[in-house]
Protein backbone atom coordinates (compact mmCIF):
# COMPACT_ATOMS: atom_id res chain seq x y z
CA UNK A 1 0.00 0.00 0.00
CA UNK A 2 0.93 3.54 -1.07
CA UNK A 3 1.32 5.80 2.15
CA UNK A 4 1.40 9.44 1.00
CA UNK A 5 2.42 12.03 3.32
CA UNK A 6 1.48 15.75 2.84
CA UNK A 7 3.11 17.77 0.22
CA UNK A 8 4.43 20.27 2.72
CA UNK A 9 5.62 17.66 5.53
CA UNK A 10 2.64 18.44 7.91
CA UNK A 11 2.25 14.36 8.78
CA UNK A 12 5.72 14.99 10.29
CA UNK A 13 4.83 17.64 12.98
CA UNK A 14 4.60 16.18 16.72
CA UNK A 15 3.95 18.97 18.54
CA UNK A 16 1.96 20.96 18.45
CA UNK A 17 -0.73 19.60 16.21
CA UNK A 18 -1.97 21.23 13.09
CA UNK A 19 0.96 23.15 12.52
CA UNK A 20 4.09 22.73 9.39
CA UNK A 21 7.09 21.94 9.98
CA UNK A 22 8.79 24.67 9.98
CA UNK A 23 6.54 26.27 13.01
CA UNK A 24 6.55 23.08 14.82
CA UNK A 25 8.17 22.75 17.99
CA UNK A 26 8.67 18.71 17.40
CA UNK A 27 9.04 16.49 14.27
CA UNK A 28 8.84 12.65 13.76
CA UNK A 29 12.62 12.08 12.48
CA UNK A 30 12.26 8.22 11.40
CA UNK A 31 14.15 7.65 8.98
CA UNK A 32 12.03 5.82 6.74
CA UNK A 33 10.53 7.34 3.36
CA UNK A 34 7.01 8.01 2.84
CA UNK A 35 5.73 7.64 -1.03
CA UNK A 36 6.34 10.99 -1.23
CA UNK A 37 9.37 11.70 0.68
CA UNK A 38 13.09 11.29 -0.04
CA UNK A 39 15.37 9.95 2.88
CA UNK A 40 19.03 10.76 2.66
CA UNK A 41 22.27 9.41 4.54
CA UNK A 42 23.35 13.16 5.95
CA UNK A 43 27.00 13.53 5.84
CA UNK A 44 27.60 17.15 6.44
CA UNK A 45 24.99 20.23 8.70
CA UNK A 46 25.94 23.61 7.63
CA UNK A 47 24.37 25.49 10.59
CA UNK A 48 23.31 28.82 9.76
CA UNK A 49 26.19 31.77 10.91
CA UNK A 50 23.90 33.59 13.34
CA UNK A 51 22.76 30.36 14.82
CA UNK A 52 26.51 28.65 14.96
CA UNK A 53 27.36 32.04 16.50
CA UNK A 54 24.58 31.81 19.32
CA UNK A 55 25.76 28.24 19.91
CA UNK A 56 29.37 28.24 19.97
CA UNK A 57 29.14 31.78 22.33
CA UNK A 58 27.14 29.44 24.52
CA UNK A 59 29.57 26.76 24.60
CA UNK A 60 32.26 28.59 25.08
CA UNK A 61 33.73 27.75 21.05
CA UNK A 62 34.13 24.01 22.56
CA UNK A 63 34.18 22.04 19.23
CA UNK A 64 32.86 18.87 21.83
CA UNK A 65 30.39 21.16 23.46
CA UNK A 66 29.13 22.54 20.11
CA UNK A 67 28.13 18.51 19.16
CA UNK A 68 26.49 17.70 21.90
CA UNK A 69 24.66 21.11 22.07
CA UNK A 70 23.63 20.15 18.14
CA UNK A 71 22.83 16.28 19.39
CA UNK A 72 20.30 17.76 22.29
CA UNK A 73 18.73 20.00 20.21
CA UNK A 74 17.92 17.50 17.11
CA UNK A 75 17.33 14.66 19.44
CA UNK A 76 14.91 16.84 21.19
CA UNK A 77 12.86 18.64 18.27
CA UNK A 78 13.58 16.11 15.70
CA UNK A 79 15.60 18.89 13.52
CA UNK A 80 18.20 21.37 14.09
CA UNK A 81 15.89 24.33 14.97
CA UNK A 82 18.00 26.55 17.23
CA UNK A 83 15.34 27.84 19.60
CA UNK A 84 17.44 30.88 20.21
CA UNK A 85 17.85 32.44 17.12
CA UNK A 86 14.98 30.54 15.40
CA UNK A 87 17.20 29.60 12.78
CA UNK A 88 18.65 26.55 10.83
CA UNK A 89 21.26 25.92 8.00
CA UNK A 90 21.24 22.94 5.25
CA UNK A 91 22.60 19.62 4.89
CA UNK A 92 24.70 17.66 2.15
CA UNK A 93 23.82 13.79 1.88
CA UNK A 94 23.37 11.33 -0.33
CA UNK A 95 19.79 10.16 -1.62
CA UNK A 96 19.21 6.72 0.04
CA UNK A 97 15.47 6.00 -0.90
CA UNK A 98 13.12 8.09 -3.02
CA UNK A 99 9.83 7.22 -2.10
CA UNK A 100 7.08 5.75 -5.26
CA UNK A 101 5.42 8.51 -5.73
CA UNK A 102 8.33 10.38 -6.76
CA UNK A 103 10.07 7.82 -8.66
CA UNK A 104 9.28 9.74 -12.13
CA UNK A 105 11.65 12.59 -11.14
CA UNK A 106 14.30 13.52 -13.25
CA UNK A 107 16.44 15.70 -11.17
CA UNK A 108 17.23 13.48 -8.50
CA UNK A 109 18.70 9.49 -7.98
CA UNK A 110 19.13 6.82 -5.39
CA UNK A 111 22.97 7.50 -4.93
CA UNK A 112 23.21 11.29 -5.67
CA UNK A 113 24.83 13.18 -3.59
CA UNK A 114 22.30 16.50 -2.55
CA UNK A 115 22.45 19.90 -1.14
CA UNK A 116 19.24 20.47 0.72
CA UNK A 117 17.78 23.79 -0.13
CA UNK A 118 15.21 23.96 2.32
CA UNK A 119 15.94 24.86 6.25
CA UNK A 120 17.43 22.22 8.27
CA UNK A 121 14.48 24.25 10.68
CA UNK A 122 11.71 22.40 9.04
CA UNK A 123 13.46 18.87 7.63
CA UNK A 124 13.24 15.71 10.01
CA UNK A 125 16.69 15.17 10.74
CA UNK A 126 17.82 11.79 12.88
CA UNK A 127 21.72 12.25 13.85
CA UNK A 128 23.36 8.98 14.98
CA UNK A 129 26.57 10.57 15.82
CA UNK A 130 28.54 14.17 15.31
CA UNK A 131 31.96 13.59 14.21
CA UNK A 132 33.55 16.94 14.29
CA UNK A 133 32.53 20.35 14.38
CA UNK A 134 35.04 23.01 12.27
CA UNK A 135 34.40 26.07 14.55
CA UNK A 136 36.17 28.28 11.87
CA UNK A 137 33.12 27.91 8.87
CA UNK A 138 30.30 26.22 10.98
CA UNK A 139 30.14 23.02 9.08
CA UNK A 140 29.38 20.15 11.40
CA UNK A 141 30.33 16.03 10.19
CA UNK A 142 27.69 14.09 11.37
CA UNK A 143 26.00 10.82 10.77
CA UNK A 144 22.56 10.31 10.41
CA UNK A 145 19.36 10.73 7.90
CA UNK A 146 17.09 13.51 6.82
CA UNK A 147 13.96 13.57 4.72
CA UNK A 148 13.08 16.08 2.24
CA UNK A 149 9.01 16.37 1.86
CA UNK A 150 8.06 16.64 -1.59
CA UNK A 151 7.98 20.23 -1.88
CA UNK A 152 11.17 20.60 -1.30
CA UNK A 153 14.03 22.30 -2.95
CA UNK A 154 17.52 20.91 -3.52
CA UNK A 155 20.85 20.79 -6.02
CA UNK A 156 23.08 18.37 -6.99
CA UNK A 157 26.52 18.81 -6.33
CA UNK A 158 28.23 20.05 -9.00
CA UNK A 159 31.25 18.44 -10.39
CA UNK A 160 33.48 21.61 -10.50
CA UNK A 161 33.45 22.45 -6.92
CA UNK A 162 34.84 21.07 -3.85
CA UNK A 163 31.32 19.46 -1.81
CA UNK A 164 32.45 22.33 1.18
CA UNK A 165 33.18 25.12 -0.70
CA UNK A 166 29.77 24.10 -2.69
CA UNK A 167 27.39 23.97 0.78
CA UNK A 168 28.86 26.97 1.66
CA UNK A 169 27.49 29.12 -1.48
CA UNK A 170 24.65 27.29 -1.54
CA UNK A 171 23.80 27.87 1.97
CA UNK A 172 23.30 31.59 1.20
CA UNK A 173 22.69 31.64 -2.51
CA UNK A 174 19.60 33.68 -1.65
CA UNK A 175 21.56 37.07 -1.07
CA UNK A 176 23.68 36.74 -4.72
CA UNK A 177 20.16 36.18 -6.54
CA UNK A 178 17.91 38.89 -4.30
CA UNK A 179 20.96 41.27 -4.93
CA UNK A 180 21.08 40.35 -8.71
CA UNK A 181 17.32 41.45 -8.93
CA UNK A 182 17.73 44.09 -6.93
CA UNK A 183 20.88 46.35 -7.78
CA UNK A 184 20.40 48.77 -11.14
CA UNK A 185 22.88 50.25 -13.31
CA UNK A 186 24.04 53.11 -11.57
CA UNK A 187 22.62 52.68 -8.33
CA UNK A 188 24.76 52.86 -5.08
CA UNK A 189 24.83 49.19 -2.99
CA UNK A 190 25.88 48.67 0.82
CA UNK A 191 26.63 45.40 2.16
CA UNK A 192 27.23 45.15 5.81
CA UNK A 193 28.86 42.44 6.84
CA UNK A 194 30.35 42.51 3.63
CA UNK A 195 33.08 40.12 4.55
CA UNK A 196 31.48 37.11 4.71
CA UNK A 197 30.10 35.05 2.84
CA UNK A 198 26.96 35.98 1.66
CA UNK A 199 28.33 39.79 2.08
CA UNK A 200 31.07 38.62 -0.54
CA UNK A 201 29.03 36.75 -3.04
CA UNK A 202 26.55 39.69 -2.77
CA UNK A 203 29.73 42.37 -3.34
CA UNK A 204 30.59 40.49 -6.36
CA UNK A 205 26.62 40.59 -7.40
CA UNK A 206 26.29 44.56 -6.99
CA UNK A 207 29.66 45.13 -8.48
CA UNK A 208 28.71 43.79 -11.93
CA UNK A 209 24.94 45.17 -11.77
CA UNK A 210 25.80 48.59 -10.75
CA UNK A 211 28.53 48.42 -13.60
CA UNK A 212 30.45 51.61 -14.03
CA UNK A 213 28.89 54.66 -12.76
CA UNK A 214 27.65 52.80 -9.69
CA UNK A 215 28.87 52.27 -6.51
CA UNK A 216 29.57 49.72 -3.70
CA UNK A 217 30.19 50.34 -0.69
CA UNK A 218 31.14 47.46 2.06
CA UNK A 219 31.14 47.61 5.79
CA UNK A 220 33.32 45.41 8.08
CA UNK A 221 34.15 45.59 11.38
CA UNK A 222 37.76 45.03 10.82
CA UNK A 223 39.79 45.95 7.46
CA UNK A 224 42.06 43.31 8.89
CA UNK A 225 40.50 39.97 7.65
CA UNK A 226 42.04 38.53 4.17
CA UNK A 227 38.62 38.90 2.89
CA UNK A 228 38.20 42.55 3.54
CA UNK A 229 41.60 43.16 1.88
CA UNK A 230 40.40 41.03 -1.19
CA UNK A 231 37.26 43.31 -1.39
CA UNK A 232 39.23 46.40 -1.70
CA UNK A 233 42.26 44.91 -3.58
CA UNK A 234 40.10 43.33 -6.39
CA UNK A 235 37.70 46.85 -6.54
CA UNK A 236 34.60 44.73 -5.64
CA UNK A 237 34.15 47.50 -3.34
CA UNK A 238 34.65 51.67 -3.96
CA UNK A 239 35.06 52.24 -0.44
CA UNK A 240 35.70 50.01 2.57
CA UNK A 241 33.97 51.71 5.89
CA UNK A 242 34.96 49.66 9.25
CA UNK A 243 32.58 50.06 11.83
CA UNK A 244 30.74 47.95 14.09
CA UNK A 245 27.04 47.95 12.61
CA UNK A 246 25.60 47.48 16.08
CA UNK A 247 26.71 50.76 16.48
CA UNK A 248 24.22 53.31 14.57
CA UNK A 249 25.72 56.00 15.63
CA UNK A 250 29.09 55.16 14.76
CA UNK A 251 27.67 54.37 11.41
CA UNK A 252 25.97 57.44 10.88
CA UNK A 253 29.19 59.29 11.24
CA UNK A 254 30.78 57.36 8.50
CA UNK A 255 28.14 58.44 5.82
CA UNK A 256 29.88 61.52 4.85
CA UNK A 257 32.44 59.73 3.51
CA UNK A 258 30.89 56.31 2.75
CA UNK A 259 27.78 57.24 1.72
CA UNK A 260 27.52 60.84 0.98
CA UNK A 261 23.79 59.96 -1.02
CA UNK A 262 23.23 57.40 0.93
CA UNK A 263 22.71 53.67 -0.81
CA UNK A 264 19.61 53.00 -3.26
CA UNK A 265 20.03 49.34 -1.43
CA UNK A 266 21.38 48.00 1.52
CA UNK A 267 22.16 44.83 1.88
CA UNK A 268 22.32 43.40 5.50
CA UNK A 269 24.94 40.22 5.56
CA UNK A 270 25.86 40.55 9.32
CA UNK A 271 25.26 37.50 11.77
CA UNK A 272 25.15 39.42 15.17
CA UNK A 273 21.76 40.90 16.43
CA UNK A 274 21.42 44.70 17.08
CA UNK A 275 22.04 46.15 13.32
CA UNK A 276 18.89 46.83 11.86
CA UNK A 277 18.68 50.81 12.99
CA UNK A 278 22.30 51.26 11.00
CA UNK A 279 21.00 49.57 7.80
CA UNK A 280 18.05 52.26 7.53
CA UNK A 281 19.90 54.58 8.31
CA UNK A 282 22.44 54.20 5.27
CA UNK A 283 19.37 53.78 2.96
CA UNK A 284 18.04 56.81 1.01
CA UNK A 285 14.17 57.65 1.44
CA UNK A 286 12.42 55.00 -0.81
CA UNK A 287 15.63 52.69 -0.95
CA UNK A 288 15.26 49.24 -0.30
CA UNK A 289 17.10 47.28 2.77
CA UNK A 290 17.60 43.84 2.31
CA UNK A 291 18.01 42.31 5.69
CA UNK A 292 19.41 38.12 4.30
CA UNK A 293 20.62 37.96 7.80
CA UNK A 294 18.76 35.61 10.32
CA UNK A 295 19.76 37.82 13.52
CA UNK A 296 16.95 40.27 12.04
CA UNK A 297 14.64 41.50 14.73
CA UNK A 298 11.18 42.64 12.81
CA UNK A 299 10.42 44.96 15.84
CA UNK A 300 13.51 46.33 15.30
CA UNK A 301 13.38 47.30 12.14
CA UNK A 302 9.87 48.50 11.41
CA UNK A 303 9.80 50.47 14.52
CA UNK A 304 13.64 51.60 14.22
CA UNK A 305 12.93 53.15 10.64
CA UNK A 306 9.27 54.67 11.90
CA UNK A 307 11.28 55.96 14.49
CA UNK A 308 14.03 57.77 12.36
CA UNK A 309 11.22 58.72 9.82
CA UNK A 310 12.74 56.49 6.99
CA UNK A 311 10.56 55.78 4.60
CA UNK A 312 12.36 52.36 3.33
CA UNK A 313 11.11 49.25 1.73
CA UNK A 314 12.67 46.70 3.75
CA UNK A 315 12.92 42.88 2.52
CA UNK A 316 12.75 40.06 4.60
CA UNK A 317 15.27 37.70 3.70
CA UNK A 318 13.73 34.74 2.09
CA UNK A 319 16.71 32.36 1.51
CA UNK A 320 14.97 31.27 -1.61
CA UNK A 321 14.70 32.74 -5.17
CA UNK A 322 14.39 31.04 -8.50
CA UNK A 323 17.47 29.77 -9.87
CA UNK A 324 18.82 31.06 -7.09
CA UNK A 325 21.19 28.01 -6.59
CA UNK A 326 22.71 28.26 -10.07
CA UNK A 327 23.49 31.75 -9.92
CA UNK A 328 24.93 31.60 -6.68
CA UNK A 329 27.72 29.22 -7.73
CA UNK A 330 27.96 30.97 -11.14
CA UNK A 331 28.71 33.93 -9.14
CA UNK A 332 31.45 32.15 -7.88
CA UNK A 333 32.60 30.69 -10.99
CA UNK A 334 32.27 34.27 -12.51
CA UNK A 335 34.71 35.63 -9.82
CA UNK A 336 38.27 33.63 -9.43
CA UNK A 337 39.56 36.05 -6.26
CA UNK A 338 36.07 35.28 -4.65
CA UNK A 339 36.52 31.71 -5.36
CA UNK A 340 40.07 31.27 -4.73
CA UNK A 341 38.93 32.33 -1.19
CA UNK A 342 36.14 30.10 -0.56
CA UNK A 343 38.11 27.31 -2.04
CA UNK A 344 41.28 28.16 0.83
CA UNK A 345 38.98 28.96 3.57
CA UNK A 346 35.72 26.20 3.58
CA UNK A 347 37.85 23.28 1.35
CA UNK A 348 38.78 20.35 3.45
CA UNK A 349 38.92 16.65 2.67
CA UNK A 350 35.71 16.47 0.44
N1 LIG B 1 18.02 34.53 4.69
C1 LIG B 1 18.48 33.31 4.56
O1 LIG B 1 17.88 32.44 4.00
C2 LIG B 1 19.81 32.98 5.14
C3 LIG B 1 20.50 31.82 4.74
C4 LIG B 1 21.75 31.58 5.28
C5 LIG B 1 22.30 32.46 6.21
N2 LIG B 1 21.58 33.54 6.60
C6 LIG B 1 22.08 34.53 7.57
O2 LIG B 1 22.83 35.51 6.87
C7 LIG B 1 23.80 36.07 7.76
C8 LIG B 1 25.18 35.98 7.11
O3 LIG B 1 25.52 34.62 6.88
P1 LIG B 1 26.97 34.26 6.36
O4 LIG B 1 27.01 32.79 6.24
O5 LIG B 1 27.33 35.13 5.23
O6 LIG B 1 27.82 34.70 7.66
P2 LIG B 1 29.38 34.91 7.84
O7 LIG B 1 30.14 34.34 6.71
O8 LIG B 1 29.69 34.48 9.23
O9 LIG B 1 29.50 36.51 7.75
C9 LIG B 1 28.99 37.34 8.76
C10 LIG B 1 29.56 38.71 8.53
O10 LIG B 1 29.07 39.63 9.51
C11 LIG B 1 30.17 40.43 9.92
N3 LIG B 1 29.91 41.00 11.21
C12 LIG B 1 29.85 40.36 12.42
N4 LIG B 1 29.60 41.25 13.39
C13 LIG B 1 29.52 42.47 12.79
C14 LIG B 1 29.29 43.77 13.27
N5 LIG B 1 29.08 44.01 14.58
N6 LIG B 1 29.30 44.81 12.40
C15 LIG B 1 29.50 44.59 11.07
N7 LIG B 1 29.70 43.36 10.54
C16 LIG B 1 29.72 42.31 11.40
C17 LIG B 1 31.32 39.45 9.94
O11 LIG B 1 32.56 40.13 9.97
P3 LIG B 1 33.90 39.36 10.49
O12 LIG B 1 33.94 38.05 9.80
O13 LIG B 1 35.00 40.29 10.10
O14 LIG B 1 33.68 39.20 11.96
C18 LIG B 1 31.08 38.76 8.63
O15 LIG B 1 31.55 39.53 7.56
C19 LIG B 1 23.69 35.30 9.07
O16 LIG B 1 22.83 36.00 9.93
C20 LIG B 1 23.04 34.00 8.63
O17 LIG B 1 22.40 33.38 9.69
C21 LIG B 1 20.37 33.83 6.06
Amino acid sequence: MITLGCRLGSHRVIEPKGALPQGAWKLDNTPHAYANEILCTVETLNVDSASFKQISDACGGDPQAIGAHILATVEKRGKQHNPVTGSGGMFVGRVRAIGSALAGRDDVAVGDRIASLVSLTLTPLHLEAVESVDTATGQVRVRGSAVLFESAIYARLPDDLPTDVALAVLDVAGAPAQVRRLARPGATVCVIGADGKSGLLACAQARERVGPTGRVVGIVPSAETPSAALLVEHRYVDHLAVADARDALAVVQLLPEALPEMADVVVNCVNVAGTELASILCCKDEGIVYFFSMATSFTAAALGAEGVGKDVTMMVGNGYAKGHAAVALQTLRDHPAIADYFIARYSRSS
